[in-house]
């Protein structure tokens, strides 16, 4: 921000976000008490209180941020990511959103997904039947990595083999959407926006000539019906899909492992009732998750908790501080498998029109990885226990060393 920007500016107290990077649970706890909005900037501010946090999400007076001004804000450089993140149905509103939602919506709505529970849980078994035994290794890398890319691939109707192609390279574009564009890897990025992009269009091209009843057929030749949106743009709705359940879910999935491995009377219950899954999955990804905060814009001036901010500015709605509020959660920083307080629906998964289209498929790959490694590696112990980092939007997951015999 520039100095004089800086003298000038009259709104709630600025913070470093250098300072939120070092231990985010315990800073924004302090700042929390004391305020429900902090500055990142002129133009950024993070909302911190659970009841601010859970109203703003659908509040008319704001919208989700569009994918043209995302790309300007972040200043990322025109190219195949700018164009994916200016086009993904993410960062759109209204009817467009409605329309490019709609073309995925009964794919990942809840029944079909249970449905694809066994299919989830094959996938898991076989992926657990080939960790090694006796050695260390990264539990990120060899297991968490390939439950959502392997998944995906059958869901779309790619090759399960491709996963390999995609999946490092999915990795790559998802820093795209990091809370500062890492300029410095931006030929990385733009690379794999480019290789993923002419994968996905190739796929398409051939179920439009030669339709094999997958999702990708569907897609294509609901594409060719209505015709509402580019080729182009068909395009970036899938990788869009590829990219939104990936890094979420690997990080989100070694996580619930590291901190069952981390409270032994947890990780013994679990293995015990199975029953507690589903309670663990939903406490891991309110204890440490992998998507911190969900941005905004202000359509109208917004009084929050006695912060007055003005139409026009970028909101960090942080779901990571409500999730620890004391207003919301009963101790917040216990982490407690069998915790039944907290609002009916999840938090990590947002509100309102944008709420995240995978979490069945999310909470599925969670609870039969979990499962299999349950059935098939009871014994796995934790080496060096990974950290999750960010304190907004995607976090990242530093490597998980484990050994399993
Ligand atoms: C633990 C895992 C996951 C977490 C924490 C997560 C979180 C979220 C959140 C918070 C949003 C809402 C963003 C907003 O309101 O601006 C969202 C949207 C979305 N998620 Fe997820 N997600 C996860 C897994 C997945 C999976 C597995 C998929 C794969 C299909 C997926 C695809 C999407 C898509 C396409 C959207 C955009 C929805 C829309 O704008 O209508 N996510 N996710």
């Amino acid at each position: 921000m520039n100095k004089q920007a800086l003298a000038e500016f009259d709104g709630p107290p600025l913070v470093d976000p250098v300072t939120l990077m070092q231990d985010p649970h315990a800073c924004l706890a302090a700042l929390r008490e004391k305020h429900a909005v902090i500055g990142l900037d002129v133009k950024q501010f993070m909302v911190l209180r659970a009841n601010d946090v859970l109203g703003l999400l659908t509040d008319p007076r704001t919208k989700q941020v569009e994918g043209s001004d995302y790309v300007a804000l972040k200043q990322i450089p025109d190219g195949f990511a700018a164009r994916f993140l200016s086009d993904f149905f993410l960062f759109s509103n209204g009817d467009e959103h409605r329309a490019m939602r709609g073309l995925f919506a009964r794919t990942f709505a809840h029944g079909p997904m249970r449905e694809s529970r066994m299919k989830i849980r094959e996938i898991a078994d076989s992926i657990v039947s080939e960790l090694p035994r006796g050695e260390s290794f990264d539990f990120v890398e060899r297991m968490a990595a390939r439950i959502p890319a392997e998944m995906i691939a059958t869901i779309l109707g790619l090759p399960v083999r491709d996963a390999q192609y995609f999946a490092p390279r999915v990795y790559a574009l998802a820093q795209a959407v990091a809370p500062r564009y890492p300029i410095d890897r931006h030929d990385e990025i733009e690379r794999a926006a480019t290789d993923l992009f002419a994968y996905v269009e190739d796929h398409l091209r051939f179920r439009l000539e030669d339709p094999c009843g997958d999702l990708l057929s569907l897609l294509a030749a609901d594409w060719r019906a209505s015709e509402v949106l580019s080729f182009d743009s068909l395009v970036n709705q899938v990788l869009g899909i590829l990219v939104g359940g990936s890094d979420t879910t690997r990080a989100a999935f070694a996580m619930l492992v590291a901190l069952l491995l981390e409270h032994p009377m947890e990780w013994a219950a679990v293995k015990e009732d199975q029953s507690l899954i589903p309670g663990a999955v939903a406490e891991a990804m309110r204890y440490e998750p992998s998507v911190a905060s969900i941005a905004r814009f202000t359509l109208a001036p917004l009084e929050i908790g006695g912060a007055l901010l003005p139409a026009g500015v970028m909101l960090s709605v942080s779901t990571l501080s409500a999730m620890r509020d004391p207003a919301l959660y009963e101790n917040p920083d216990r982490f407690d498998i069998r915790r039944v307080d907290g609002p009916r629906l999840h938090p990590v998964f947002g509100l309102g029109p944008h709420r995240c289209i995978g979490e069945m498929l999310a909470r599925l790959e969670m609870a039969e990885g979990l499962a299999a490694l349950i059935a098939a590696a009871p014994d796995i112990r934790m080496e060096v226990a990974p950290r999750m980092s960010g304190f907004g939007g995607i976090r990242q997951i530093t490597p998980m060393h484990v050994r399993i015999g």
